[in-house]
C-alpha cells in the first residue's frame, strides 16, 4: 500500500509533534508539506523538516493531493479549515479544541457525511495503552460502577503564554484552562464514563490579563447517582495532571504532567478485592500524538472509521460548553439541555453575551 501523505497546516509550537507522529509509522505515513502564511516560520519549519511550503491550504492541497491534513491552527480556525479539507476529500487529523459549539459539530457532521474523508480530534490522553486497557476493563465491568472521582490538571502558565494573539480572547481561543489545558484528562474521563447528567460549576480569571478562565472548579453528577469533580487551571506552581476514579473493585490514578506512561498509573484494589490493574501484562504505549495517530493509520488503511472521530468527541464538546454555561448562569445544567436555540449551541462567547443582556 503507498503511505498516506499527510500534510501539517500551521508551523507553529505543536507542529512538530505531528511531524514525529507522521514519522513513527514505519513508513505508512509520509510529510507531504507545510502550510503558514507567517512566512518567516513556514520557512523556518520547512527548513528543517525538508519539505515545501505553502501560504494557503487551498493551493496546498491542490499541489500536493494529501490524504491526511494535520489542523495545527488557532482553535478559532478548526471547523473551517476542516470543512475545506473534507470537501476535498481529504482525512482530518485536527488539534484539540476542534469547536466550542454544537451546531458546528452538526454542520462538520453534515461535511463528513458526504466526505470520503474522516474527521478525527486529537486527544492523545485517550491512546496511551493504560487507558485503553482502562477503557477495556470499565465497558466489560470488571471494575463495577465507578462511585466517585477527581480530575484535576494544574498547571502554570506566565502571562508571557497568553501574549500569543490568539490566546486568552473567547474568540479565537474559544475557552481557557478547561478547554485549552484541562480537555486531555477531562476527554479521557469523559471516553470512560461518558454518562454525567448534570454539571455545577464556577469559573475565575485571579492570576492573568486575560478574557477566559485560568481556573474552573465543577461538580458532576453521572447517570448511576455518583458525583465526581473536573478541575482545571493555569495558576498552580506545582504542576500536575491527577486523575482518580474509585470504581466499586479499585481505584485507579494517573498521576502526570503533559504525557503519562504505565509507571504514571496506580491501581489499588478494595481492602477484601482481588482485582489487578487492566493495564498488568500490557505492553507499555504512553500517551502521544504518534500512538494516536497510530490508530488513525490504521484505520483509514483498513478502510474503517477511526477512532475520536465526532460521535465520540461530541460528549467532550458538549461537556466543556455546559460547564461554561453553569458558571455564566449560576446554575445546574443538565446534559441535552444545549440544543438548537440556546445561545450556548453556537459557542460559548455567545453564550455569554446572552447572559450578559440577561
Ligand atoms: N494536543 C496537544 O497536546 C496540544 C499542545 C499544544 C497546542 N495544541 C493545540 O494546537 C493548536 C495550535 O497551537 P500552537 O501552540 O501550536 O499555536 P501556535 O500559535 O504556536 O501555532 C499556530 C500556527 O498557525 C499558523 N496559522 C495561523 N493562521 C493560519 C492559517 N489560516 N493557515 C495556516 N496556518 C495558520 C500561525 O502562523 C502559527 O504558526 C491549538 O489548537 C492548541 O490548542 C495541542
Amino acid at each position: 500500500m503507498d503511505p498516506l501523505k499527510s500534510l501539517i497546516v500551521g508551523t507553529g509550537v505543536i507542529a512538530p509533534m505531528h511531524v514525529e507522529a507522521v514519522r513513527a509509522q514505519g513508513g505508512a505515513a509520509v510529510l507531504v508539506g507545510a502550510v503558514d502564511p507567517d512566512e518567516e516560520r513556514r520557512a523556518a519549519f520547512c527548513d528543517t523538516f525538508d519539505v515545501p511550503g505553502y501560504a494557503d491550504l487551498e493551493t496546498a492541497i491542490a499541489a500536493s493531493s494529501p490524504d491526511v491534513v494535520h489542523l495545527c491552527t488557532p482553535p478559532v480556525l478548526h471547523t473551517e479549515q476542516a470543512i475545506l479539507v473534507l470537501r476535498s476529500g481529504a482525512n482530518v487529523f485536527c488539534e484539540k479544541p476542534l469547536t466550542d459549539s454544537l451546531a458546528d459539530v452538526a454542520r462538520l457532521e453534515e461535511v463528513e457525511a458526504q466526505s470520503p474523508g474522516h474527521l478525527v480530534t486529537v486527544c492523545q490522553w485517550r491512546f496511551g495503552s493504560a487507558a485503553r486497557a482502562l477503557r477495556d476493563a470499565v465497558a466489560s465491568g470488571t471494575l463495577g460502577e465507578l462511585r466517585t472521582g477527581l480530575c484535576h490538571t494544574m498547571f502554570f502558565r506566565d502571562q508571557s503564554y497568553y501574549d500569543v494573539a490568539w490566546r486568552g480572547r473567547w474568540e479565537s481561543e474559544l475557552g481557557g484552562a478547561t478547554t485549552t489545558n484541562g480537555t486531555h484528562a477531562i476527554d479521557l474521563v469523559l471516553s470512560l464514563v461518558a454518562d454525567w447528567q448534570e454539571v455545577s460549576a464556577f469559573t475565575a480569571t485571579v492570576g492573568h490579563q486575560i478574557e477566559v478562565e485560568d481556573v474552573a472548579m465543577a461538580n458532576v453528577r453521572l447517570a448511576n447517582g455518583a458525583v465526581m469533580s473536573f478541575g482545571a487551571s493555569t495558576v498552580s506552581p506545582r504542576q500536575n495532571t491527577a486523575v482518580r476514579l474509585d470504581f466499586e473493585e479499585g481505584t485507579v490514578e494517573v498521576n502526570a504532567e503533559y504525557r503519562y506512561t504505565t509507571a504514571n498509573w496506580a491501581f489499588t484494589p478494595r481492602p477484601d478485592g482481588k482485582a489487578v490493574a487492566p493495564w498488568a501484562g500490557v505492553p507499555d504505549v504512553g500517551s502521544s500524538h504518534a500512538a494516536q495517530f497510530a490508530t488513525m493509520v490504521d484505520a483509514l488503511r483498513a478502510g474503517e472509521q477511526p477512532p475520536a472521530s465526532l460521535d465520540h468527541v461530541r460528549p467532550t464538546v458538549e461537556f466543556l460548553a455546559s460547564m461554561y454555561k453553569s458558571a455564566v448562569t449560576g446554575r445546574t445544567v443538565k446534559r441535552g439541555e444545549i440544543a438548537e436555540g440556546d445561545p450556548f449551541y453556537t459557542g460559548n462567547l455567545n453564550g455569554m453575551r446572552a447572559a450578559e443582556r440577561g
